[in-house]
């Protein structure tokens, strides 16, 4: 049942695939051998418990056969009364009746052990990030970041950072560039302990943030992330998600400053209206302002953005740099962007070549160095 279900999971959710790619054959025959295997694993289990009931029967059937047997040939030879033959087999069903419920309740038992295992299966799956025993809060963040020689692989061991070390101050604006598939987001995710380096640490105001707790960490960071993740709710809901504590009006202001208001408005039931599963309704643009509008409502010390403004225009992109660049200064914000002319202003940009830090420096210093970032605005102006 749980596989039908995951497939059939799977199936919905990646309707306009199926379609897009005309694969509804297929699919459906996926579903179909789902259910055929569900069909199977019932019959058998219907099988298995139409021959261990009536085996239960038997032998309490077979229970009062020979007392009537034995009893009668000794009422027979007079060794006992009938009385007594008659209380045995009375007693006898009284006996049988607890004897079939607890066959009742091992059945029951083998079904709900069978749910258990895959419950427990994941509720037992230790996480590889923990907190530390002596871990401590993560207090007064003022937002100074620093990579200590950072090198981290994901578990197939293919290097992914080598040696990355850099600073930051407080409100600073850092920007991650360099070609997809390098490691970019892979560093944003360290910072929030989704993985822990191999090698080296990174520090938030000089801590080491393996040693405080996790809850605290996160809490002085917030992500908008490259693959926007929206909730099945209203959009008021999904911006109001960084916190719940927020007043419309804190909702509002943040929907203000990732340009998403006047979107908001337009929309039949406005705040209010319905963004359906991930998302659904509303345009790539949309969801990514939606997320951003969750970041600043997050009001954290530290906000990491991933390719925030991938799937916006150009004159929006413009409005945004405009709310990001409000932020700066009083935010530290780790900023990946391909499109260059996004993080163009930032304090500090580092090129990511190879998994190391091939170069670093102000948009001005890296175009008079004539490498790798002033190649990459050459090939973007053209
Ligand atoms: N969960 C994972 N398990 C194993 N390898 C992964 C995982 N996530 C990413 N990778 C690999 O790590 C490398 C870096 O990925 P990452 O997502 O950090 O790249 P990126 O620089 O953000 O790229 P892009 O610009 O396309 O977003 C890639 O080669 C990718 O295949
Ligand atoms: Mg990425």
């Amino acid at each position: 049942m749980g596989e039908l279900n995951a497939q059939l999971q799977d199936s919905l959710s990646g309707l306009h695939e199926i379609q897009a790619f005309g694969q509804e054959q297929y699919e459906g025959e996926r579903v179909r051998q789902k259910s055929l295997d569900q069909v199977v694993a019932m019959l058998k289990a219907l099988k298995a418990s139409a021959i261990f009931h009536p085996c239960v029967e038997l032998l309490s059937s077979l229970g009062t056969v020979l007392v009537v047997f034995f009893g009668g040939y000794m009422a027979y030879s007079k060794q006992i009364s009938v009385a007594d033959i008659v209380a045995f087999v009375l007693y006898l069903s009284l006996f049988y009746a607890p004897v079939s419920g607890l066959a009742n309740l091992l059945e029951n038992l083998q079904q709900s052990l069978a749910g258990a295992e895959r419950v427990t299966l994941i509720l037992d799956t230790p996480s590889a990030i923990q907190n530390a025993k002596d871990a401590k809060p993560l207090e007064n963040v003022k937002g100074a970041l620093c990579f200590d020689h950072v090198t981290f692989h994901y578990e197939n061991e293919v290097p992914v950072l080598k040696d990355v070390s850099f600073t930051c101050d407080p409100g600073m604006m850092v920007a991650l560039v360099g070609p997809t598939g390098v490691g970019k987001t892979t560093a944003t995710q360290l910072i929030s302990r989704f993985y822990d380096p191999i090698e080296g640490r990174i520090l938030i105001d000089g801590q080491d943030i393996r040693k405080v707790t996790l809850e605290s960490l996160r809490h002085n960071i917030s992500p908008v992330l490259q693959d926007t993740f929206l909730f099945n709710g209203s959009i008021a809901e999904n911006i109001g998600y960084a916190r719940p504590d927020a007043t419309r009006e804190e909702i509002e202001a943040a929907a203000k400053a990732a340009n998403i208001h006047e979107d908001i408005l337009h929309m039949p039931d406005q705040y209010e209206t319905q963004v359906g599963e991930r998302g659904l309704r509303l345009s790539g643009g949309q969801k990514q302002r939606v997320a951003i509008a969750r970041a600043i409502l997050r009001n954290s010390p530290i906000i990491v953005l991933d390719e925030a403004t991938a799937s916006v225009d150009v004159r929006t992109e413009k409005q945004i740099q405009k709310a990001i660049g409000e932020l700066a200064g009083k935010r530290t914000i780790i900023a990946i962007a391909h499109r260059l002319s996004t993080i163009m202003n930032a304090d500090l940009i580092l090129v990511i070549h190879e998994g190391r830090i091939a170069e670093s420096g102000t948009h001005e210093q890296l175009m008079e160095k004539k490498g790798i970032y002033y190649n990459m605005q050459k090939a973007q102006m053209a």
